[in-house]
């Protein structure tokens, strides 16, 4: 079972579409193991991304994911890190395949709706960066109820 970190952003959140952008991936078979809203100051979206700093849209690609709340998730499954790239589709929503989640929602390679982990090197440490292990509750051994 593979875990990666997918974020609902500013620009998807502000238009509504949390829930059709969930049901893109459950739809699929991938199962939320966590999620939550959370509104990034420029610095930590800085930290997020730290990967691109030296890239020209880094100050403006930071700016838009701390310009409002954004839904970071962790998605379970099989493949999943492939299978949400997949489901996502390319950088550039006017280069992404039909049906993909940016050529039905973005507007534009910044405002691209979603972000997911390009591999499991990433998705190691993108998912700390927003949740903890008590935050996170994998879809294996659901059926075992917490002790108190
Ligand atoms: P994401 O998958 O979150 O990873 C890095 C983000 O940088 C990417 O989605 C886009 O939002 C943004 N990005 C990548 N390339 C460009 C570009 N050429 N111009 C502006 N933003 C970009």
């Amino acid at each position: 079972m593979e875990q990666t970190l997918v974020i609902v952003k500013p620009d998807a959140v502000a238009r509504g579409l949390v829930g059709a952008i969930v049901r893109c991936f459950e739809s699929e078979g991938l199962v939320v193991c966590a999620l939550k809203m959370v509104w990034l100051a420029q610095k930590e979206a800085e930290g997020f991304y730290q990967v691109h700093r030296h890239q020209p849209f880094f100050e403006s690609l930071t700016r838009f994911m701390s310009s409002g709340p954004c839904v970071p998730m962790i998605l379970e499954g099989e493949g999943a890190i492939g299978r949400v790239r997949t489901l996502m589709g390319a950088t550039d929503p006017h280069k992404a395949a039909e049906g993909t989640v940016r050529r039905s929602f973005a507007t534009s390679i910044e405002r691209n709706v979603v972000h997911g982990s390009d591999s499991a090197a990433s998705a190691a440490v993108e998912i700390p960066y927003f949740f903890n292990r008590l935050e996170i509750v994998p879809a294996a051994g659901r059926d075992n109820s917490p002790s108190i």
